[in-house]
Protein backbone atom coordinates (compact mmCIF):
# COMPACT_ATOMS: atom_id res chain seq x y z
CA UNK A 1 0.00 0.00 0.00
CA UNK A 2 2.31 2.33 0.97
CA UNK A 3 4.59 2.23 -2.49
CA UNK A 4 1.91 3.07 -4.67
CA UNK A 5 0.85 6.09 -2.51
CA UNK A 6 4.43 7.32 -2.42
CA UNK A 7 4.16 7.62 -6.35
CA UNK A 8 4.95 10.91 -7.29
CA UNK A 9 1.69 11.78 -9.17
CA UNK A 10 -0.59 10.62 -6.68
CA UNK A 11 1.82 12.64 -4.34
CA UNK A 12 0.96 15.85 -6.20
CA UNK A 13 -2.53 14.84 -6.41
CA UNK A 14 -2.57 14.97 -2.25
CA UNK A 15 -0.65 18.20 -2.34
CA UNK A 16 -2.78 19.86 -5.02
CA UNK A 17 -6.22 18.53 -2.78
CA UNK A 18 -5.11 19.55 0.68
CA UNK A 19 -7.90 22.28 0.70
CA UNK A 20 -10.31 20.53 -1.23
CA UNK A 21 -13.60 19.58 0.86
CA UNK A 22 -12.87 15.97 1.25
CA UNK A 23 -16.41 14.90 1.57
CA UNK A 24 -17.06 16.00 -2.27
CA UNK A 25 -13.96 14.70 -3.19
CA UNK A 26 -14.72 10.83 -1.53
CA UNK A 27 -17.28 11.04 -3.83
CA UNK A 28 -15.44 11.17 -6.95
CA UNK A 29 -13.34 8.38 -8.87
CA UNK A 30 -10.01 8.23 -8.38
CA UNK A 31 -8.10 9.79 -11.22
CA UNK A 32 -5.06 6.51 -10.04
CA UNK A 33 -6.79 2.79 -10.68
CA UNK A 34 -3.78 1.48 -8.23
CA UNK A 35 -5.30 3.47 -5.09
CA UNK A 36 -8.88 4.12 -4.21
CA UNK A 37 -9.82 7.94 -3.24
CA UNK A 38 -10.80 6.28 0.49
CA UNK A 39 -6.80 6.03 0.10
CA UNK A 40 -6.01 9.21 -0.96
CA UNK A 41 -8.76 11.25 1.14
CA UNK A 42 -6.67 9.46 4.37
CA UNK A 43 -3.69 11.03 3.06
CA UNK A 44 -4.85 14.41 2.58
CA UNK A 45 -6.50 14.03 6.34
CA UNK A 46 -3.11 13.04 7.53
CA UNK A 47 -1.45 16.16 5.92
CA UNK A 48 -4.31 18.20 7.71
CA UNK A 49 -3.49 16.57 11.27
CA UNK A 50 0.20 16.95 10.94
CA UNK A 51 -0.20 20.81 10.50
CA UNK A 52 -1.30 21.16 14.06
CA UNK A 53 -0.21 17.65 15.65
CA UNK A 54 3.27 16.86 14.21
CA UNK A 55 4.68 19.32 11.72
CA UNK A 56 7.59 16.94 11.72
CA UNK A 57 6.10 14.58 9.81
CA UNK A 58 5.26 17.22 6.79
CA UNK A 59 7.46 15.85 4.65
CA UNK A 60 8.01 13.86 1.23
CA UNK A 61 7.87 10.33 1.80
CA UNK A 62 5.52 10.25 4.50
CA UNK A 63 2.43 7.95 4.69
CA UNK A 64 -0.59 8.70 6.94
CA UNK A 65 -2.78 5.88 8.75
CA UNK A 66 -6.52 5.67 9.23
CA UNK A 67 -7.83 8.83 11.14
CA UNK A 68 -8.66 6.80 14.77
CA UNK A 69 -4.65 6.35 14.66
CA UNK A 70 -4.33 10.01 13.72
CA UNK A 71 -6.08 10.49 16.47
CA UNK A 72 -4.39 8.36 19.24
CA UNK A 73 -1.55 9.50 18.46
CA UNK A 74 0.09 11.96 20.93
CA UNK A 75 0.99 15.96 19.99
CA UNK A 76 4.61 16.24 19.28
CA UNK A 77 4.42 18.97 22.21
CA UNK A 78 3.35 16.52 24.83
CA UNK A 79 5.75 14.59 23.21
CA UNK A 80 8.62 16.52 23.43
CA UNK A 81 7.84 17.18 27.02
CA UNK A 82 8.16 13.50 27.92
CA UNK A 83 11.70 13.12 26.18
CA UNK A 84 13.35 15.54 28.28
CA UNK A 85 12.29 12.78 31.51
CA UNK A 86 13.82 9.77 29.95
CA UNK A 87 17.25 8.57 29.42
CA UNK A 88 19.06 5.34 29.13
CA UNK A 89 20.23 2.42 26.59
CA UNK A 90 17.53 0.07 25.98
CA UNK A 91 13.46 1.96 25.00
CA UNK A 92 10.90 -0.06 24.28
CA UNK A 93 7.75 1.37 23.27
CA UNK A 94 4.49 -1.52 23.83
CA UNK A 95 1.71 0.37 21.94
CA UNK A 96 3.70 2.61 19.35
CA UNK A 97 0.53 3.23 17.08
CA UNK A 98 1.84 6.09 15.05
CA UNK A 99 4.92 6.33 16.75
CA UNK A 100 4.62 9.88 17.07
CA UNK A 101 5.95 9.10 21.15
CA UNK A 102 8.21 6.51 20.18
CA UNK A 103 9.94 9.15 17.39
CA UNK A 104 10.30 11.55 20.26
CA UNK A 105 10.80 9.40 23.91
CA UNK A 106 13.50 7.45 22.22
CA UNK A 107 16.02 10.28 21.41
CA UNK A 108 18.23 9.69 24.33
CA UNK A 109 18.35 6.04 23.29
CA UNK A 110 20.58 3.77 21.91
CA UNK A 111 18.66 0.71 21.20
CA UNK A 112 14.73 1.25 20.53
CA UNK A 113 12.31 -1.28 20.17
CA UNK A 114 8.89 -0.78 18.83
CA UNK A 115 5.75 -3.46 19.07
CA UNK A 116 2.67 -2.93 17.62
CA UNK A 117 -0.31 -5.81 17.37
CA UNK A 118 -1.15 -3.76 13.99
CA UNK A 119 1.09 -4.93 11.00
CA UNK A 120 -0.54 -2.11 8.84
CA UNK A 121 0.55 0.69 11.03
CA UNK A 122 3.96 -0.66 11.83
CA UNK A 123 4.31 -0.96 8.49
CA UNK A 124 3.98 2.79 8.09
CA UNK A 125 5.61 3.48 10.82
CA UNK A 126 8.57 1.67 9.71
CA UNK A 127 8.48 3.24 6.34
CA UNK A 128 8.31 7.24 8.16
CA UNK A 129 10.85 6.35 10.16
CA UNK A 130 13.29 5.09 7.65
CA UNK A 131 12.44 8.62 5.83
CA UNK A 132 13.71 10.11 8.98
CA UNK A 133 16.61 8.39 9.81
CA UNK A 134 15.70 6.70 12.73
CA UNK A 135 16.44 3.31 13.67
CA UNK A 136 14.76 0.41 15.43
CA UNK A 137 13.77 -2.68 15.76
CA UNK A 138 9.97 -3.57 14.72
CA UNK A 139 7.95 -6.23 16.23
CA UNK A 140 4.68 -7.15 15.17
CA UNK A 141 3.27 -8.90 17.95
CA UNK A 142 0.69 -8.67 20.89
CA UNK A 143 3.02 -7.16 23.90
CA UNK A 144 1.50 -9.79 26.42
CA UNK A 145 2.97 -12.43 23.97
CA UNK A 146 6.40 -10.49 23.15
CA UNK A 147 6.53 -10.56 27.41
CA UNK A 148 6.02 -13.55 27.87
CA UNK A 149 8.96 -14.77 26.10
CA UNK A 150 11.20 -11.96 26.69
CA UNK A 151 14.30 -12.56 28.66
CA UNK A 152 15.84 -8.50 28.18
CA UNK A 153 16.04 -5.90 30.85
CA UNK A 154 14.82 -2.09 29.27
CA UNK A 155 15.79 0.99 30.86
CA UNK A 156 12.59 2.68 29.78
CA UNK A 157 9.46 0.23 28.89
CA UNK A 158 6.25 2.79 27.70
CA UNK A 159 2.66 2.18 27.34
CA UNK A 160 -0.19 4.70 25.38
CA UNK A 161 -2.54 1.97 25.44
CA UNK A 162 -5.91 2.42 23.58
CA UNK A 163 -9.39 2.99 25.05
CA UNK A 164 -10.82 -0.26 24.01
CA UNK A 165 -14.71 1.80 23.70
CA UNK A 166 -15.68 5.87 23.94
CA UNK A 167 -18.69 5.45 26.52
CA UNK A 168 -17.33 8.52 28.11
CA UNK A 169 -20.05 8.43 30.73
CA UNK A 170 -18.64 5.28 32.56
CA UNK A 171 -15.91 5.38 35.35
CA UNK A 172 -12.75 4.97 33.61
CA UNK A 173 -10.82 2.57 34.68
CA UNK A 174 -7.95 0.58 33.45
CA UNK A 175 -9.16 -2.67 32.94
CA UNK A 176 -11.04 -0.73 29.79
CA UNK A 177 -7.91 -0.22 28.16
CA UNK A 178 -5.75 -2.25 25.74
CA UNK A 179 -3.60 -3.89 27.32
CA UNK A 180 -5.03 -4.27 30.57
CA UNK A 181 -2.00 -2.88 32.52
CA UNK A 182 -3.22 -4.09 35.97
CA UNK A 183 -3.19 -7.62 34.11
CA UNK A 184 0.62 -7.33 33.65
CA UNK A 185 1.61 -5.14 35.73
CA UNK A 186 4.07 -7.67 37.51
CA UNK A 187 5.46 -8.54 34.07
CA UNK A 188 6.47 -5.01 33.29
CA UNK A 189 8.31 -4.33 36.33
CA UNK A 190 10.05 -7.11 36.31
CA UNK A 191 11.04 -6.49 32.67
CA UNK A 192 12.34 -2.63 33.00
CA UNK A 193 13.48 -0.50 35.48
CA UNK A 194 10.97 1.88 34.39
CA UNK A 195 7.51 1.83 33.31
CA UNK A 196 6.31 4.93 31.83
CA UNK A 197 2.06 5.17 30.80
CA UNK A 198 0.40 7.45 29.09
CA UNK A 199 -3.43 8.13 30.05
CA UNK A 200 -6.40 10.00 29.50
CA UNK A 201 -6.64 13.05 31.50
CA UNK A 202 -10.23 11.71 32.65
CA UNK A 203 -8.60 8.90 35.38
CA UNK A 204 -8.93 9.53 38.50
CA UNK A 205 -5.40 9.72 40.33
CA UNK A 206 -6.46 8.48 44.15
CA UNK A 207 -7.64 5.39 41.78
CA UNK A 208 -4.22 5.20 39.87
CA UNK A 209 -2.44 5.04 43.48
CA UNK A 210 -4.67 2.75 44.96
CA UNK A 211 -4.16 -0.26 41.91
CA UNK A 212 -0.67 0.58 41.08
CA UNK A 213 1.39 0.05 44.32
CA UNK A 214 4.80 1.04 42.03
CA UNK A 215 3.93 4.34 40.94
CA UNK A 216 6.56 7.01 42.10
CA UNK A 217 5.59 9.87 39.50
CA UNK A 218 2.37 11.35 37.89
CA UNK A 219 2.61 14.06 35.46
CA UNK A 220 -0.16 16.14 35.03
CA UNK A 221 0.37 17.71 30.93
CA UNK A 222 -1.88 20.36 29.70
CA UNK A 223 -1.25 22.16 26.48
CA UNK A 224 -2.50 26.05 26.61
CA UNK A 225 -4.51 24.89 29.72
CA UNK A 226 -6.48 21.81 28.20
CA UNK A 227 -5.04 18.72 29.76
CA UNK A 228 -4.18 16.33 27.65
CA UNK A 229 -2.35 13.67 29.04
CA UNK A 230 -1.96 11.64 32.45
CA UNK A 231 1.06 10.23 32.66
CA UNK A 232 2.68 7.84 35.34
CA UNK A 233 5.91 6.32 35.88
CA UNK A 234 6.66 2.61 37.41
CA UNK A 235 9.24 1.08 38.91
CA UNK A 236 9.50 -2.00 41.53
CA UNK A 237 11.95 -0.16 43.37
CA UNK A 238 10.28 1.02 46.45
CA UNK A 239 10.16 4.77 46.80
CA UNK A 240 8.71 6.42 49.67
CA UNK A 241 6.61 9.37 48.13
CA UNK A 242 4.86 9.92 44.64
CA UNK A 243 6.02 12.94 43.30
CA UNK A 244 3.30 14.60 41.38
CA UNK A 245 3.95 18.13 38.73
CA UNK A 246 1.22 19.98 37.65
CA UNK A 247 2.56 20.89 33.90
CA UNK A 248 0.91 23.76 31.65
CA UNK A 249 2.62 23.68 28.35
CA UNK A 250 3.11 26.13 25.82
CA UNK A 251 2.22 29.19 28.40
CA UNK A 252 4.48 31.02 31.22
CA UNK A 253 2.97 29.61 34.15
CA UNK A 254 5.46 27.47 36.18
CA UNK A 255 5.51 23.49 36.84
CA UNK A 256 3.66 22.91 40.20
CA UNK A 257 5.33 20.24 42.22
CA UNK A 258 3.83 18.58 45.30
CA UNK A 259 3.77 15.20 46.89
CA UNK A 260 0.64 12.55 46.50
CA UNK A 261 -1.28 12.84 49.44
CA UNK A 262 -0.08 16.38 50.65
CA UNK A 263 -3.88 18.15 49.74
CA UNK A 264 -5.01 15.29 52.49
CA UNK A 265 -2.75 17.85 55.52
CA UNK A 266 -3.05 21.11 53.17
CA UNK A 267 -4.60 24.16 55.02
CA UNK A 268 -6.06 26.79 53.11
CA UNK A 269 -6.39 30.41 54.48
CA UNK A 270 -9.46 32.24 53.69
CA UNK A 271 -10.11 36.12 53.13
CA UNK A 272 -11.99 38.57 51.10
CA UNK A 273 -10.77 39.42 47.77
CA UNK A 274 -7.61 41.70 47.51
CA UNK A 275 -6.04 43.21 44.39
CA UNK A 276 -5.16 40.20 42.80
CA UNK A 277 -7.64 37.14 41.87
CA UNK A 278 -5.30 34.24 40.72
CA UNK A 279 -7.27 31.06 39.20
CA UNK A 280 -5.41 28.04 38.47
CA UNK A 281 -4.84 26.15 35.90
CA UNK A 282 -6.60 22.70 34.61
CA UNK A 283 -3.64 20.76 35.90
CA UNK A 284 -4.16 22.33 39.41
CA UNK A 285 -7.57 21.60 39.54
CA UNK A 286 -7.36 18.01 38.13
CA UNK A 287 -4.70 17.21 40.41
CA UNK A 288 -7.73 18.66 43.43
CA UNK A 289 -4.87 20.50 45.39
CA UNK A 290 -7.67 23.35 46.15
CA UNK A 291 -6.13 23.73 50.05
CA UNK A 292 -2.22 22.88 48.95
CA UNK A 293 -2.22 25.50 46.71
CA UNK A 294 -3.67 28.12 49.70
CA UNK A 295 -0.66 26.47 51.80
CA UNK A 296 2.19 26.28 49.22
CA UNK A 297 1.89 29.99 47.63
CA UNK A 298 0.33 31.68 50.69
CA UNK A 299 -2.26 33.15 48.71
CA UNK A 300 -5.96 33.08 50.32
CA UNK A 301 -8.59 31.22 49.02
CA UNK A 302 -12.23 33.02 48.52
CA UNK A 303 -14.44 30.27 49.93
CA UNK A 304 -13.76 26.41 50.56
CA UNK A 305 -16.04 25.83 47.16
CA UNK A 306 -14.62 28.72 45.02
CA UNK A 307 -11.10 27.72 43.76
CA UNK A 308 -9.97 31.46 43.61
CA UNK A 309 -7.26 32.99 45.03
CA UNK A 310 -6.32 36.17 46.20
CA UNK A 311 -3.42 38.89 47.66
CA UNK A 312 -2.65 42.21 47.82
CA UNK A 313 1.27 41.69 46.67
CA UNK A 314 1.51 40.24 43.39
CA UNK A 315 2.55 36.46 43.27
CA UNK A 316 3.89 36.35 39.31
CA UNK A 317 5.07 32.14 39.93
CA UNK A 318 1.66 31.28 40.09
CA UNK A 319 0.14 28.12 38.22
CA UNK A 320 -2.83 29.27 36.44
CA UNK A 321 -4.02 33.26 35.38
CA UNK A 322 -3.35 36.35 37.09
CA UNK A 323 -5.61 39.28 37.17
CA UNK A 324 -6.07 42.71 38.92
CA UNK A 325 -9.91 43.13 39.59
CA UNK A 326 -12.06 44.91 42.42
CA UNK A 327 -15.83 44.43 43.57
CA UNK A 328 -18.44 45.98 41.55
CA UNK A 329 -21.64 45.83 42.34
CA UNK A 330 -24.42 44.20 40.10
CA UNK A 331 -26.16 47.62 39.59
CA UNK A 332 -23.14 48.87 38.07
CA UNK A 333 -23.00 46.88 35.42
CA UNK A 334 -23.37 48.95 32.12
CA UNK A 335 -25.66 46.76 29.56
CA UNK A 336 -24.14 45.87 26.05
CA UNK A 337 -20.62 46.32 27.54
CA UNK A 338 -18.17 43.53 26.67
CA UNK A 339 -16.57 41.07 28.71
CA UNK A 340 -15.71 37.95 29.55
CA UNK A 341 -17.71 36.38 31.60
CA UNK A 342 -16.30 33.65 34.05
CA UNK A 343 -18.61 31.95 36.64
CA UNK A 344 -16.94 30.18 39.60
CA UNK A 345 -19.16 28.56 42.76
CA UNK A 346 -22.04 30.60 41.04
CA UNK A 347 -25.50 29.74 40.37
CA UNK A 348 -25.51 31.05 36.87
CA UNK A 349 -23.49 30.25 34.07
CA UNK A 350 -21.46 32.26 32.03
CA UNK A 351 -24.40 31.89 28.92
CA UNK A 352 -27.00 33.33 31.57
CA UNK A 353 -24.94 35.75 32.96
CA UNK A 354 -24.48 37.05 30.06
CA UNK A 355 -27.66 37.37 29.01
CA UNK A 356 -29.44 38.59 32.34
CA UNK A 357 -26.85 41.99 32.29
CA UNK A 358 -27.25 41.84 28.16
CA UNK A 359 -23.29 41.44 28.04
CA UNK A 360 -21.44 41.23 25.11
CA UNK A 361 -18.49 38.43 24.90
CA UNK A 362 -14.82 39.26 24.70
CA UNK A 363 -12.85 42.05 24.82
CA UNK A 364 -10.11 42.36 27.44
CA UNK A 365 -11.66 43.20 30.41
CA UNK A 366 -13.34 40.26 32.92
CA UNK A 367 -16.54 39.53 34.80
CA UNK A 368 -16.07 37.07 37.77
CA UNK A 369 -19.24 35.74 39.41
CA UNK A 370 -18.12 33.65 42.32
CA UNK A 371 -18.80 33.26 46.13
CA UNK A 372 -16.52 34.59 48.80
CA UNK A 373 -17.15 33.31 52.59
CA UNK A 374 -19.41 36.78 53.03
CA UNK A 375 -21.65 35.86 49.95
CA UNK A 376 -21.98 36.31 46.33
CA UNK A 377 -19.60 38.49 44.74
CA UNK A 378 -18.62 40.08 41.42
CA UNK A 379 -15.27 41.04 40.83
CA UNK A 380 -13.94 43.32 37.68
CA UNK A 381 -10.63 43.88 35.83
CA UNK A 382 -8.96 47.24 36.48
C1 LIG B 1 -3.10 5.06 21.70
S1 LIG B 1 -2.26 4.18 20.45
C2 LIG B 1 -0.58 4.66 20.65
C3 LIG B 1 -0.24 5.98 20.04
C4 LIG B 1 1.22 6.32 20.12
N1 LIG B 1 1.64 6.58 21.47
C5 LIG B 1 1.54 7.53 19.26
O1 LIG B 1 2.01 8.55 19.77
O2 LIG B 1 1.33 7.46 18.04
C6 LIG B 1 -2.29 2.55 21.10
C7 LIG B 1 -1.73 1.49 20.19
O3 LIG B 1 -1.51 0.32 20.97
C8 LIG B 1 -1.77 -0.81 20.19
N2 LIG B 1 -2.08 -1.91 21.12
C9 LIG B 1 -3.14 -2.01 21.94
N3 LIG B 1 -3.10 -3.16 22.63
C10 LIG B 1 -1.96 -3.80 22.26
C11 LIG B 1 -1.38 -5.04 22.62
N4 LIG B 1 -1.95 -5.82 23.52
N5 LIG B 1 -0.19 -5.37 22.04
C12 LIG B 1 0.39 -4.56 21.13
N6 LIG B 1 -0.13 -3.39 20.72
C13 LIG B 1 -1.31 -3.00 21.29
C14 LIG B 1 -2.95 -0.40 19.32
O4 LIG B 1 -2.99 -1.20 18.14
C15 LIG B 1 -2.66 1.08 19.06
O5 LIG B 1 -2.01 1.26 17.84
Amino acid sequence: MGNKLLNIKIQNYINANLNTDLPTLLLKKSPFPEVSMHEIVQQIKGKQVAQKKFPFLLKEGIIFPPQLNLEQSSSEKTAIYKSKLLKGEKFIDFTTGFGIDAYYLSENFKQITLVEQNPDLLEIVKNNWEVLGKNATFINQKLESFLKENKEVFDVIYLDPARRDNNKNKVFLLEDLSPDILAIQEELLSSADKIVIKLSPLIDLKYLVSVLPSIFRIDIIAVKNDVKEIVIFLSKEKKDFISCYCVNLESNEPVFQFTFGEEENGHATYGEPEKYIYIPNNTVLKAGIFNLISEKTELKKLHPNTHLYTSDALMQDFPGRIFEMENIDAKKIQKKSQYNVISKNYPLKPEEIKKKYSLKDGGEKYLIFTQSKKGKIILKSV
